[in-house]
């Protein structure tokens, strides 16, 4: 059991690729804390993980409820030796087209809340913890219409950086996983349900190993990220990606035949 006598907050554990790092830690024998906003799904992710897991509705983006939200979950669970702060939203911003509220939302979600859970957190969190944050190949790649969310996952490298040099005075290791194209709910964010399966077969002509990803192979390297395994990975990122950024030139839509 490489997590065993551990305990793990995810946040947006209660779907997609929050739900699956919960359940493979889980089944790592961790302790395991998922949050999220809906009340259902929260329920359900927690009778599928099972006795040890807990669940509480937090919102990312509520700042002023975050110190006591957390305060109250650690006085039921304790301090974390690991969190995935994974939470994270996601919808068209193109320019011309784009609310001041739209931006900020993203950046909200995304990037502010991954800070402040940090500086939250820092009590109860125990020297020689694993922080993750969740960030994505639109860091990397220019999409059409995502510069808010692209801001957003680009600032979570310099930030985790930045964070990963004031922690290490407590070896607390901060790191960062950028999903590419993986098969969760979250496309509902940035297509009408009716579109998707037209979407998932036109990302996966940009994926080199010619699939979509899976939440469980995110979860596989979250697990990696959380545990001792990793004990001298610091400020790094690792993609999940399928080769999209950095062999591009070898996906099917760039194949000769
Ligand atoms: N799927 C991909 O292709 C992909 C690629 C790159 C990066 N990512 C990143 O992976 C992370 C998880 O996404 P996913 O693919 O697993 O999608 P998902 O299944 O839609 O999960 C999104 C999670 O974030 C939570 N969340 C969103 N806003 C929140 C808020 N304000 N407060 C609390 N929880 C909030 C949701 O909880 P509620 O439902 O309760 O709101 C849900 O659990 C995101 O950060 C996303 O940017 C995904």
């Amino acid at each position: 059991m490489r997590m065993a006598g551990k305990t793990v907050l995810v946040t947006g554990g209660n779907s997609g690729i929050g739900f699956a790092a919960a359940k493979r830690l889980s089944e790592e024998g961790a302790t395991v804390v998922i949050t999220g906003r809906n009340e259902a799904t929260l329920s359900e992710s927690k009778a599928a993980l099972g006795e040890s897991a807990f669940a509480f509705r937090l919102d990312a983006t509520d700042f002023v409820g975050l110190e006591s939200g957390l305060a109250s979950i650690v006085r039921d669970v304790g301090n974390f030796d690991a969190v995935f702060l994974n939470a994270g939203d996601a919808s068209l911003t193109p320019v011309g087209g784009t609310t001041v509220e739209q931006f900020d939302h993203l950046i909200a979600t995304n990037l502010k809340s991954p800070f402040f859970y940090v500086q939250a957190l820092l009590p109860h969190l125990r020297n020689n913890a694993s922080i993750v944050l969740n960030s994505s190949i639109g860091n990397a790649i220019g999409m059409p219409g995502m510069a808010a969310y692209a801001a957003s996952k680009a600032g979570l490298i310099g930030m985790a950086r930045c964070i990963a040099s004031e922690l290490s005075g407590r070896a607390i290791r901060v790191n960062v996983v950028s999903p590419g194209n993986i098969r969760t709910p979250f496309w509902r964010t940035v297509a009408d349900a009716a579109l998707i399966p037209a979407v998932h077969e036109f990302a996966t002509r940009s994926v080199p190993l010619g699939r979509l990803g899976e939440a469980e192979g995110v979860a596989e390297v979250v697990l990696f990220l959380c545990s001792s395994e990793s004990s001298y990975v610091q400020a790094t990122e690792l993609y999940v990606d399928g080769g999209v950024t950095g062999a591009m030139m070898g996906a099917p839509a760039y194949r000769q035949g």
